[in-house]
């Protein structure tokens, strides 16, 4: 199985940084980035690292992934209480799946509780700030070679 990982973001996690610090702090998506290439060399990991604000790109990204990634991580934002399309793309795709929310979504509003994703991710990282994505990529790694063996 491919070393190669997707992170994926969806809609507003571009304004990471000046969206609501309060709720997901000051680094922004390309701090987030950084630190994901930065420990992505470590584990020696490939990576594509991307954010839409588009549903229709997160699929796409995803059947790519199918083609030749080993494993997702996926921010959906607001497509994860949302959408379907989403959820039926992700079960396309064979490798694991880490789901990653900045914020603890179920301290949060009612409407942000119920994840479509979750009903395909392997693992869920919620209210661990920014650093959620090192933490899924860890295990996204680690399963890659799990499943490898
Ligand atoms: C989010 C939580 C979602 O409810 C919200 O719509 C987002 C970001 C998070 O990372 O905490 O845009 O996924």
């Amino acid at each position: 199985m491919s070393r190669l990982a997707f992170i994926l973001n969806g809609p507003n996690l571009n304004l990471l940084g000046k969206r609501q610090p309060h709720i997901y702090g000051h680094e922004t998506l390309a701090d987030v980035e950084k630190d994901c290439r930065a420990l992505a060399k470590e584990l020696k990991v490939d990576l594509r690292f991307h954010q839409s604000n588009r549903e229709y790109e997160i699929i796409d990204w995803v059947h790519e992934a199918r083609e030749i990634a080993g494993g997702i991580v996926i921010n959906p934002a607001a497509f994860t209480h949302t959408s379907v399309a989403i959820l039926d793309a992700l079960n396309t795709f064979e490798g694991p799946v880490i789901e990653v929310h900045i914020s603890n979504v179920h301290k949060r509003e009612e409407f942000r509780h119920h994840s479509f994703v979750s009903g395909r991710a392997d693992g869920v990282i919620a209210g661990f700030g920014t650093q959620g994505y090192q933490l899924a990529l860890r295990r996204v790694a680690r399963l890659m070679v799990e499943k490898k063996a």
